[in-house]
């Protein structure tokens, strides 16, 4: 794939979010980071996120929207996520709240949670674009996972050329750190220091931040483990599904009730990913089991692999 270098001009803005509603990924810059960013809407853009970044797993992605109307059709927002919005957006503040029934959103940009992290970005292009596309966009830092995050267009391109559609050019990033993180599902709790200083936070809500783990640094290891497990019980690595197992296929697979993907594709199956593991469950039942055929570990595959076998884990 060639990567279009589109400059920040009305064109250039009007190209990006087309790409955009045709499923591409685009890297735009905010006032903290470059993002990558691809229609939160739509399951197999953000599964291409995570295959374009080499990301091991599936941890749940920011969504970017251009204003707080716009977020409360994603998340619940309660007096403090109000004031809080009021107080520091647009900027480099992020907060996790309850995700909305009926938001939308792909359940792999939340990873499966009941949460969304939701945040509307100050960056003039970044506005423009989310204007301009007309929907939520997730998006990571626009750098290959393990690698710092981009500040200049130039350092996403060294990083990302010919892995994605598009890199929108905005000039260097202000602040050049990433946006603070603030939980609002429970206790206000700091879950990532960023661009907001976490002392302004709490003058504003009158209370101490608690530290909080985030969903990449949980401060329960074990909790994320199994967080994720259907109530069926799960099976991997199965090549002939036993008598009453609910058979997930990966390519090619006698007697599969479900498929990640007929076709082998590891980006297709994490883009389904979360969708088959509930209908599976459904399929199942409580007391039932889910047997999944092998899923080869290249590339997506490792994140899928990664996260059955959090499904498969032993409960507590
Ligand atoms: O400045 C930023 O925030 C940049 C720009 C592009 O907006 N974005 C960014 O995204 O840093 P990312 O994906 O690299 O970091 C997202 C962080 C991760 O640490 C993830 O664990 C946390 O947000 N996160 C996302 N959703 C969450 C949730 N529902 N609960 C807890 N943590 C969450
Ligand atoms: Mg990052």
């Amino acid at each position: 794939m060639v990567t279009e270098d589109l400059t920040d001009s009305p064109e250039g803005i009007a190209r990006a979010a087309e790409v955009l509603r045709g499923g591409g990924l685009v890297a735009f810059p905010t006032e903290t980071v470059y993002g990558l960013g691809g229609d939160a809407r739509d399951d197999l853009a953000v599964a291409r996120i995570f295959d374009a970044k080499g990301r091991p797993r599936f941890n749940p992605l920011i969504v970017h929207v251009p204003d707080v109307a716009a977020a409360r059709g994603y998340a619940l927002f309660d007096d403090r996520a109000e004031a809080v919005a009021a107080a520091f957006w647009p900027g480099p503040l992020t907060m996790v709240l309850p995700l909305r029934d009926g938001s939308g959103l792909s359940p792999l940009v939340t990873a499966g949670l009941a949460t969304v992290a939701i945040r509307v970005p100050a960056h003039p292009v970044a506005r423009a674009l989310l204007r301009a596309f007309g929907g939520p966009l997730a998006a990571p830092s626009a750098n290959p996972s393990g690698k710092v995050s981009p500040t200049r267009a130039a350092h996403v391109r060294a990083g990302l050329s010919g892995r994605i559609e598009a890199v929108l050019d905005g000039g260097a990033c202000a602040v050049g750190v990433e946006s603070t993180i603030l939980g609002l599902d429970g206790a206000a709790a700091l879950l990532r220091p960023g661009g907001v200083a976490a002392e302004e936070i709490e003058s504003l809500l009158g209370v101490a931040l608690v530290a909080g783990g985030s969903a990449e640094k949980p401060n329960a290891p074990g909790q994320l483990a199994s967080h994720y497990a259907p109530a069926a019980g799960v099976r991997l690595d199965v090549l002939r599904p036993k008598p009453g197992e609910v058979f997930v296929g990966f390519g090619p697979c006698d007697g599969a009730a479900l498929t990640l993907s007929e076709s082998g594709d590891v980006v297709e199956a994490a883009a389904r990913l979360f969708h088959v593991l509930r209908e599976a469950d459904d399929l199942a039942g409580p007391s039932g089991r889910i047997a999944f055929a092998p899923v080869p570990e290249v590339g997506l595959g490792r994140a899928v692999n990664d996260r059955l076998r959090r499904a498969a884990a032993p409960r507590r």
